[in-house]
């Protein structure tokens, strides 16, 4: 791969490599996730998605193997609170079960890591409410988490993700608590993120009809990522 190649890709990871006790989970497992794209990765429950998600996030440190974000070196070369620091202006994370501040106002939601990392809260507010407005949930940035069904949720906490204008979006099955038309929805927000705002986007599934609009497919499977292919 070139130089030029490796400038386009938000995440690189390369042999992997993580083992419980005599259990190997990740074994070699490489990654490319470029700018713009969707990428899925699917494999059974146990295969080690989640394993592999904290791993390329720099959550938990594998045991072996390199992880790139963009044009910054090995990710877990880093120390503390580097790690935390890059982590917080390059990543944005959406899970199965997203987690709100019930006292705080889905656009003050929203704002928090504005917020947490210096803005003034009526400044970062604004811009949260113009980020809940792109994603047609302006007439809920006054309404209390409480307030929102399972899906409406799901697409605040997407653009959540977004606030800090990151350049990688972790998903960790993100449409697993939601009924079918939610889930397309929130699918389609996941697509547009990767095409209008550039993000990469990495998202763990065990949902077909999610693997389908993905770009790419990769399978977990005995610790090492193999190409699915998409289902279209
Ligand atoms: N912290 C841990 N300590 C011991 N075993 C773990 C730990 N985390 C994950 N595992 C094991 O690693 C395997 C993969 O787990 P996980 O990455 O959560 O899989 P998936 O997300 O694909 O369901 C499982 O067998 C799980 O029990
Ligand atoms: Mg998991």
């Amino acid at each position: 791969m070139n130089n030029a190649q490796t400038a386009s890709l938000a995440l690189m990871g390369r042999g992997l490599v993580q083992s419980f006790g005599e259990r190997s989970v990740l074994d070699g497992a490489d990654v490319d996730l470029h700018h713009g794209d969707v990428l899925a990765i699917v494999g059974v429950s146990g295969s080690g998605k989640s394993t592999l998600l904290y791993a390329l996030a720099g959550l938990r440190q594998p045991q072996g193997g390199t992880v790139a974000w963009g044009g910054h070196a090995d990710v877990w070369k880093l120390h503390e609170p580097e790690i935390t620091l890059v982590r917080r202006a390059t990543c944005g994370f959406v899970f199965q079960f997203p987690a709100f501040l019930n006292d705080l106002t889905v656009a003050a939601n929203v704002a928090v890591p504005l917020v947490v990392s210096g803005d003034k809260p009526r400044d970062a507010r604004e811009r949260s409410r113009e980020l809940l407005d792109r994603f047609g949930l302006g007439p809920l940035a006054k309404e209390y988490p409480s307030t929102l069904s399972g899906g409406e949720l799901q697409r605040a906490s997407i653009a959540r993700a977004l606030i800090m204008e990151p350049s990688i979006v972790f998903c960790d099955e993100p449409t697993g608590a939601l009924d079918e038309s939610n889930s397309e929805l929130v699918v389609g927000e996941v697509q547009r993120i990767a095409e209008e705002f550039g993000v990469g986007v990495l998202i763990v599934t065990h949902d077909p009809s999610v693997w389908a609009k993905c770009d790419r497919v990769l399978r977990l499977d005995q610790g090492r990522l193999v190409e699915e292919g998409t289902a279209s």
